[in-house]
């Protein structure tokens, strides 16, 4: 039970490190063309799923296993906004559907505490699914008009504090 258990957990955090990896490169793309809506989306998501590694990093010392952190993927140089968002939706996607057998599996091996921690991680990843799909929906509705206001916003915000802004 308890190898089974840390071989998904481990699976699980040299995912999650590639989508830390690939939303804070998101993150410093769009900051750096202006989009802050997007820039904080891309480095609050990468930041909740920095917390999930931590809570899967638990569990693997809880369960006395090593804890390999190794990224199952390099950064894609992805610059394009409809390609990051079409990116991201689809690794969330994937996310969920990993969890969701990973949370199989660790119920056929009986350990439902690993179960319970990987159904957690589907909500979450739900909810990035859809926040990310929301903003390509924006992005469709509006085209470029949604991405130049993001930018007229940050324009308005820096010329009043005389400063940059940005998280
Ligand atoms: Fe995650
Ligand atoms: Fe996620």
């Amino acid at each position: 039970m308890r190898a089974k258990s840390i071989e998904l957990l481990n699976k699980a955090i040299s995912e999650e490190l590639v989508a830390v990896h690939q939303y804070m490169y998101f993150h410093f793309h769009c900051d750096d063309q202006g989009y802050d809506l997007l820039s904080i989306l891309f480095k609050r998501t990468a930041i909740e799923e920095m917390l999930h590694i931590e809570k899967l990093a638990d569990r693997i010392l809880y369960l006395k296993g090593e804890i390999l952190m190794e990224a199952a993927d390099k950064v894609k140089p992805i610059t394009d906004v409809k390609e990051m968002l079409d990116f991201a939706a689809k690794s969330e996607d994937e996310a969920v559907v990993m969890y969701n057998n990973f949370a199989i599996e660790c119920g056929n091996n009986a350990d439902s505490v690993t179960k319970t921690l990987f159904e957690s991680l589907v909500i979450d990843e739900e909810r990035h699914f859809g926040q990310f799909d929301d903003e390509m929906e924006n992005l469709k509705k509006f085209g470029d008009r949604y991405l130049v206001l993001q930018s007229m916003e940050r324009s308005k915000k820096s010329s009043a504090m005389g400063m940059p802004v940005g998280e």
